[in-house]
């Protein structure tokens, strides 16, 4: 099922639309400035010599096992190598060397685990237990190229297990805990995982929920590659065994020798595939290798963040299970050797206040975070971070969406308490690492702009011929030049990934945004512009929701549309023809949200699922979604799930009268 396009002019959350009007400016304090990480110099040098900037980037910020020969090969554009010619491990420089340079005894992870329990890793420790768990897949028979799926919590153990796996030079391909057994199931098999990874359960709002019966289930449904799964013992709970197949972490790993050495490969090896929606029905296996991605985490996480790894704490508070988790909270961090805070549970458990105590506790600095996340804290009052000693903090920094400027000022001033640089940093599982952002000690902030690409990145936002539009002006967010940690690929798939992101506009990368340019020239990204929505920052597919939908016996037809939600920027609303003679029932729109969860996953279960008798389409047959969103932006947002199908189709058709060309395709 196709849609007609958006128009980028259609900013995807109410506070939004007048963003443009907004005119408060937050420079960076003399202080900060003075101490700052990033100087302006940075941009001087990266516009002087853009790939000798990234050599010197690599070469500074990474431990290679052997020099690289070439900074950037783009001869096969766009299938881009870094690095070509150099050989380095990722682990370990995440892990050895800082024990090799003496920081050892620094802490990596604090853990704080969502029943209270904490533990925490220093790099020495750390080091060990990945030597460990690598020792224990190589003993399992996973070998260098090998691909293993990992489905946990946030736990210390998902970062082990990526590094272990890195270690030996086998790509992981993390799941986020939160998706099916059928989204796994899918992941499983596209990238043909030889083990898995998981734990009995994890700890959510209180209580142990299972993910080691939904391994199981994805296997049932059909998994040959898998050899071995690997379960962490967390919760205790009691678990089904397959005998020869399945094994206690807890076993192989004190089973395993701590002695291993890193085995240095290519740049351009794979270090991990990640799954992430796309316009299709099928999610896209984005793959990135190691030499180029590691060099631009720790870049991006080292400038943007201001890092000084002797005295900063920082918190990313994203799950593994999303790009941001790898990169800012397992990749950047520990490659910049800097001590983290991983927390597995909710904002909420105990109390709403958790974050912010344990913001205290660790004496937090650099906070990461997303703007639903702030939208939620700031709907609970400011009574609640004001009970806690957050002097700490230093600097604050929001991803996944766009930032409504209401929010951005809250987490500024009472998070922050009014003295913190704000970051807004642009960009996506495709781009692996940072891209558009403030420096925080060199630029002027504005209030829910990303502002200007990093150092070393070009990008512009381009009108649908391609041209890039004048300052003032609204259209497409685009790359025009390669980037160090740019995805090398969809796993299995080069065709549609030079169709999905390079066809759009001649030999610039089409990011699926669109974006404003202010009269400054800065950068306002106002969201997707294609089938993509964006939930609490996480991404969902229209298509693959409907799909979902239509796997449903009762269903005849589906159409899903994201609608502005305050809290959480977009919300899944889904439009649903039933199947002549099916019995509609009073729960029909709960089984069917239940349903879209078994198959996908509870994030993606719709807020509103609308009965409809007909849907909306252009004469040659496209579902015209913009009208379904109007409807769904306009209703009131309550518990009635079946509407009429002529309140439906008189909204609709008062619209197609307003607007006869609508009808055009
Ligand atoms: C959106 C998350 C506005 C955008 C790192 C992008 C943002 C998608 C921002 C990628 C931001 C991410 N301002 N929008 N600062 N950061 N986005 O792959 O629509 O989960 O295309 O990566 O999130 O989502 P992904």
């Amino acid at each position: 099922m196709t849609s007609e396009p958006s128009r980028p002019s259609q900013p995807n959350h109410p506070a939004l639309s007048n963003l443009l009007q907004e005119d408060r400016r937050f420079p960076p304090s003399p202080e900060f400035a003075a101490q700052a990480v990033a100087t302006k110099e940075l941009y001087d040098e990266a516009a002087r010599d853009r790939e000798g900037f990234w050599a010197k980037q690599a070469r500074e910020l990474l431990t290679w096992s052997k020099d690289f020969e070439q900074t950037l090969d783009w001869s096969d554009a766009p299938f881009a190598k870094w690095f070509a010619g150099g050989q380095l491990n990722a682990a370990y420089n995440c892990l050895d060397r800082h024990v090799e340079a003496g920081n050892g005894d620094r802490v990596a992870i604090h853990f704080e685990g969502e029943p209270g329990d904490t533990r925490s890793y220093t790099y020495a420790e750390l080091t060990r237990e990945v030597k460990r768990a690598a020792n224990a897949l190589t003993e399992l028979g996973v070998e260098r190229g090998d691909r293993v799926a990992i489905y946990l919590p946030m736990i210390p153990e998902a970062a082990i297990a990526m590094l272990a796996c890195a270690r030996i030079g086998a790509p992981h391909s993390v799941v986020f805990g939160g998706f099916s057994a059928d989204a796994l199931n899918s992941r499983i098999n596209d990238a043909q995982a030889k083990v898995v990874i998981t734990s009995d359960g994890g700890y959510r709002r209180g209580t142990p929920s299972a993910l080691k019966p939904a391994v199981d289930a994805a296997i049932a449904k059909g998994a040959d590659t898998v050899k071995h799964v690997l379960v962490v013992r967390r919760t205790g709970q009691d678990v089904d065994w397959t005998d020869g197949r399945d094994m206690w972490w807890h076993d192989a790993i004190e089973a395993a020798s701590e002695e291993h050495t890193a085995a240095p490969v290519d740049s351009e090896h794979p270090l991990f595939i990640l799954y992430t929606s796309g316009t299709t029905g099928k999610p896209k296996g984005i793959l990135h290798t190691t030499g180029g991605y590691l060099t631009q985490c720790a870049y991006t996480h080292k400038n943007v963040f201001d890092l000084k790894p002797e005295t900063d704490v920082y918190w990313c508070t994203a799950d593994v299970g999303w790009v941001t988790g790898h990169s800012y909270a397992v990749y950047g961090p520990l490659a910049n050797g800097a001590t983290q805070v991983m927390y597995e549970g909710t904002p909420d458990t105990p109390g709403r206040d958790r974050w912010w105590a344990i913001v205290a506790k660790y004496k937090v600095s650099i906070l990461y975070t997303a703007p639903t996340a702030i939208r939620t804290v700031m709907k609970w009052g400011e009574q609640l971070p004001a009970k806690h000693d957050l002097s700490s903090l230093r600097l604050l920094g929001s991803v996944g969406e766009p930032i409504n400027p209401e929010a951005w000022i809250w987490y500024r001033r009472v998070i922050g308490g009014d003295r913190t640089p704000v970051v807004d940093t642009w960009w996506q599982t495709e781009t692996g690492a940072i891209m558009i952002s403030p420096l925080p000690g060199v630029t002027e902030a504005k209030p829910g702009s990303a502002m200007v690409p990093l150092p070393g990145i070009v990008a512009d936002v381009y009108d649908d011929e391609g041209k890039p539009v004048p300052t003032g002006s609204g259209g497409y967010l685009v790359l025009t030049e390669p980037w160090p940690a740019m995805l090398r690929g969809i796993w299995g798939d080069p065709e549609r990934y030079k169709e999905t992101y390079w066809s759009r506009f001649e030999d610039v990368y089409f990011a699926g945004d669109g974006a404003k340019k202010d009269d400054d020239g800065d950068i306002w990204v106002l969201g997707r512009v294609d089938d993509v929505m964006n939930v609490s920052g996480h991404r969902l597919s229209t298509t693959e929701i409907e799909s979902a939908l239509v796997s449903h016996e009762k269903v005849a037809e589906a159409a899903v549309v994201g609608a502005a939600d305050e809290m959480t920027g977009q919300a899944v609303c889904a439009f649903v023809i039933l199947r002549g003679g099916a019995d509609e029932g009073p729960d029909i729109a709960t089984e069917l949200r239940n349903h879209v969860a078994k198959e996908i996953g509870p994030i993606a279960k719709p807020r509103q699922i609308m009965i409809v008798a007909e849907l909306p389409k252009t004469r040659s047959g496209k579902i015209m979604r913009r009208l379904l969103k109007d409807v769904a932006e306009n209703r009131e947002v309550g518990d009635v799930t079946t509407l009429a199908d002529t309140t439906v189709m008189r909204l609709i058709t008062d619209k197609l009268a307003s607007q006869p060309k609508a009808q055009e395709d």
